[in-house]
């Protein structure tokens, strides 16, 4: 474990690995080494696959802009929720996952004690200043077995992770760039969110904060 001090901001440790229940796990920097390279890959799958705004089922747009690669991606619109092949703006394949991203996914996993995680699904979350990602179960998913992982890039953001239920207490974690969230077993339902990101300039990302979350979709 060492600290470092790059942005400005408090010293960060990097290398330690928080507990945040009995399957999640906070392992700080863990992504930092392979950020840069990160950063330039979501880059070239916005260039083919943008960032945008998706309309929930309730008609509420999400002030967070989002894509995908891999052999799935995430969407909702007025009819709902799914997990599907094709990026409904292009009408093509959503961007294959890269190999970095793949390579990370599967390290981070293990580092938390998940062997073997092979993400089918990538979601990309673009945060400007301000926006921000209400409490919600990531339960779009057949395979509940795997864990999710997930990359924070850029902008700092508080990190809100919550219980089995809506109304359970909220831990609040700050994430820095580089840093990754991984739960699944008995945590793998745990509701959780983001809150409003600040404004802020990042060498890497300008004013935006970038989360990754890899997720196995298809058994
Ligand atoms: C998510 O829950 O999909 C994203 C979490 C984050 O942006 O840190
Ligand atoms: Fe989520």
């Amino acid at each position: 474990m060492f600290t470092l001090d790059l942005f400005g901001d408090l010293p960060r440790s990097i290398g330690e690995r928080r507990q945040l229940g009995p399957g999640a796990w906070l392992l700080e920097g863990f992504a930092l080494a392979r950020a840069k390279a990160l950063v330039e890959a979501v880059q070239a799958i916005e260039a083919q696959s943008p960032p945008r705004h998706l309309v929930t089922p309730g008609g509420f747009t999400m002030s967070v802009a989002m894509t995908n690669c891999g052999r799935l991606g995430w969407n909702s619109d007025l009819k709902g929720y799914r997990y599907g092949p094709l990026d409904p703006l292009s009408g093509q394949p959503w961007p294959p996952m890269p190999e970095v991203f793949v390579k990370l996914a599967h390290d981070a996993a293990e580092a938390a004690g998940y062997a073997a995680f092979d993400p089918d699904a990538c979601l990309i979350n673009s945060y400007a200043p301000g926006a921000r990602l209400s409490l919600h179960q990531d339960k779009d998913e057949q395979d509940l077995a795997a864990p999710i992982v997930s990359v924070s890039l850029g902008l700092p953001a508080v990190f809100l992770f919550g219980g089995a239920h809506r109304s359970d207490p909220v831990e609040r974690y700050s994430l820095q760039h580089g840093d990754v969230v991984v739960w699944g077993g008995e945590d793998r339902l745990r509701f959780h969110g983001v809150a409003p990101v600040k404004a802020g300039e990042h060498p890497l990302t300008g004013g935006r904060r970038l989360n990754l979350t890899f997720r196995k979709v298809n058994r």
